[in-house]
């Protein structure tokens, strides 16, 4: 039987996961809220690969959304193996201004639905067979660990709060679902920087280069397959946890 995964947040990376995983011969239940295109795109890739996926569209900071994203997941396709979880909003709030409206948009979506979202999952996944039932994938940033960077505060909170929830959840479901991270550093250009902050950001990363989407799609899929890792933040960052202040020998 095809194994099913959950991915939420398929905009960029991960559309570009979702598309991997299809071919690696996964059905998909596709969490979007306003990339329309995106997601029908994906389903043209999946009739032609003969593999199935289902749409849901809504907004990860509602609970009763959460809870339906799983139970129509289920239903339709009668077992959940992975749930990756990469929506997240990005945007700025410079401290003198942010106010809890915008912590609460961060924090919902970013980290309470990781929470709940992982919860029902794992019901389901308990009723696969096998030693290990499941997996769960939380999509992070390196900078939560290392240094935030100012302005955006309420973003580094709610990722702190995933982060810490990968930890809490990996082992509330051991020994049957193992809950790891990946910790991205620059990947895609976010839509606030300019051209010129994107390459002097990456001039500023020991390795030189943007993360490659390649390497993070197949780094996704050896996750949903270890047996042997939990509770795991993995940084994926061209090395920008070391780099320091980005001066000296990096800058
Ligand atoms: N890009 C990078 O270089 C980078 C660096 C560090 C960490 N990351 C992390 O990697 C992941 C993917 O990054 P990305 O650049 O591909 O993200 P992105 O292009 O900014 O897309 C964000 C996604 O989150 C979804 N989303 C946001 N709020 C939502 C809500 N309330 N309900 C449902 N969906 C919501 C959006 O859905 P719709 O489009 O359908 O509205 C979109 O698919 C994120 O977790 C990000 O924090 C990325």
């Amino acid at each position: 039987m095809g194994k099913v995964a959950i991915v939420t947040g398929v905009r960029r990376i991960g559309r570009d996961i979702s598309e991997h995983l299809l071919r690696k011969g996964y059905d998909l239940a596709l969490v979007y809220r306003s990339s329309d295109e995106e997601v029908k795109r994906l389903e043209r890739v999946a009739g032609s690969l003969g593999r199935r996926v289902l749409l849901l569209k809504g907004d990860l900071s509602e609970e009763d959304f959460c809870k339906k994203v799983v139970e129509e997941t289920y239903s339709e396709f009668g077992r959940i193996d992975a749930l990756i979880h990469l929506a997240s909003p990005y945007f700025r709030t410079p401290i003198e201004e942010v106010s809890a409206e915008d912590i609460d948009r961060h924090f919902r979506p970013i980290a309470m639905a990781f929470v709940l979202l992982s919860k029902e999952a794992y019901k389901r996944m308990l009723l696969n067979e096998g030693d290990t039932r499941g997996h769960i994938l939380a999509f992070g940033d390196w900078a939560v660990e290392h240094t935030p960077y100012k302005n955006y505060s309420a973003y580094f909170l709610a990722k702190g709060a995933l982060h810490t929830a990968v930890k809490v959840l990996a082992k509330e479901f051991a020994p049957h679902v193992p809950v790891n991270c990946i910790a991205l550093g620059p990947t895609l250009k976010a839509e606030d920087l300019t051209e010129e902050e994107w390459e002097r950001i990456l001039k500023n990363t020991p390795l030189k280069r943007a993360v490659s989407l390649k390497e993070v799609c197949e780094l996704t899929e050896f996750l949903l397959k270890t047996e042997s890792m939990t509770g795991e933040v993995i940084m994926v960052d061209g090395g920008r946890h070391i780099a320091g202040s980005g001066l000296g020998s990096v800058g």
